[in-house]
């Protein structure tokens, strides 16, 4: 029987939410929000959902985040979104203290969970629950900017998705690296493939820009990191071993930072397979998790003021 705990149905949390009860990928699900009698409200549109769709998992709603227990994957997206304008950054200070108060409740009750950061700063919020939790997690990393990514060549050479291959890594959003030397088409290097047609500029503008441009427009990023992330739930309750560039944890001098790496996701999550980049790729990834690095410590020096 498999369980997931979700903390935070606003926006991005019920999407996430409907996408594992629409597919029915596990038996039970514990929801908690600050807002209950919201979610008290989607839980009935979701029996709505589940009568036409035949779906039997199970919905708790909770009234207080000490009541999710025993789940095997912990879906954290509580917390402020961005506003236009706004980086994701900007939303540290807030956002790591209310996940700073979940990391002490959460890992007693649920011994065996993974957890998986949704709220922004994703991978910064990442590496605060893990030091807080002192248990294993990663974030949706740019798992969200590699869809984004093959979507776009898709769509600009007008072929399949399914023909598109590669990833983009290190750290979520306007930062993200495509790791060049691992994007194909149909088998062809990118460059060879995509020649006359479309630069890896144009793909990296859309890439970066995209998310800002949907925020401005509709207030929010919603169904495609949804789909994306609740995939990524799948892939760890169901085993099914897909790799992905979810951001995992990595030691950068004193600290465990997050970064987006293509990793093998399963019940067990790993191994991040950094060593099949290429060398130009390794590096852009180094320098990632140097900048992570150094913009998290920033972050928690002034956590602690
Ligand atoms: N990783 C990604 O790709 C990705 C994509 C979209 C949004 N996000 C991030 O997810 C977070 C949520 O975004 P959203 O659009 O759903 O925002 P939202 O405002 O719609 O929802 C946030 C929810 O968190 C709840 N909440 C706030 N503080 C809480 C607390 N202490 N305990 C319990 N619940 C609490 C609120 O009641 C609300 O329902 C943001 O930080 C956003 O930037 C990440």
């Amino acid at each position: 029987m498999s369980r997931v705990g979700f903390i935070g149905a606003g926006r991005i949390g019920q999407t996430i939410i409907y996408s594992c009860v629409k597919d029915a990928f596990a038996d039970e699900i514990f929801v908690y929000d600050l807002s209950k009698d919201a979610v008290d409200n989607f839980r009935e549109e979701l029996k709505h959902a589940q009568a036409t769709k035949g779906s039997k998992v199970n919905i708790v709603v909770v009234k207080d985040v000490s009541e999710i227990k025993n789940c095997d994957v912990i879906v954290i997206s509580a917390g402020k979104p961005r506003k236009p304008g706004q980086s994701r950054r900007d939303l540290f200070a807030d956002n790591a203290s209310i996940i700073k108060g979940f990391a002490a409740v959460l890992p007693s009750n649920n011994q065996k969970a993974k957890f998986v950061m949704v709220a922004n700063p994703v991978d910064m919020l990442a590496s605060v629950f893990m030091k807080f939790s002192n248990r294993y997690t990663i974030s949706s990393g740019t798992q969200v900017e590699t869809m984004r990514m093959r979507s776009f060549i898709a769509d600009k050479l007008g072929i399949p998705v399914s023909l598109i291959d590669g990833y983009a890594g290190g750290e979520h959003g306007e930062a993200a690296e495509i790791f060049w030397d691992s994007v194909t088409v149909d088998g062809v290097q990118f460059d060879s493939a995509a020649s006359g047609k479309l630069t890896r500029q144009d793909v990296e503008n859309y890439m970066k820009g995209i998310a800002a441009q949907i925020i401005a427009a509709t207030g929010g990023t919603t169904w495609g990191p949804a789909t994306i992330i609740a995939d990524i739930i799948k892939s760890i309750v169901l085993c099914s071993n897909r790799v992905m560039t979810v951001a995992v944890p990595v030691k950068v001098n004193d600290e465990t930072i997050h970064v987006g790496i293509p990793t093998v996701i399963g019940n067990h999550i790993g191994p991040a397979l950094e060593s099949t980049l290429s060398e130009n790729d390794r590096k852009k990834l180094d320098d990632a998790k140097q900048r992570v690095y150094t913009a998290y410590k920033e972050m928690l020096d002034s956590l602690s003021k």
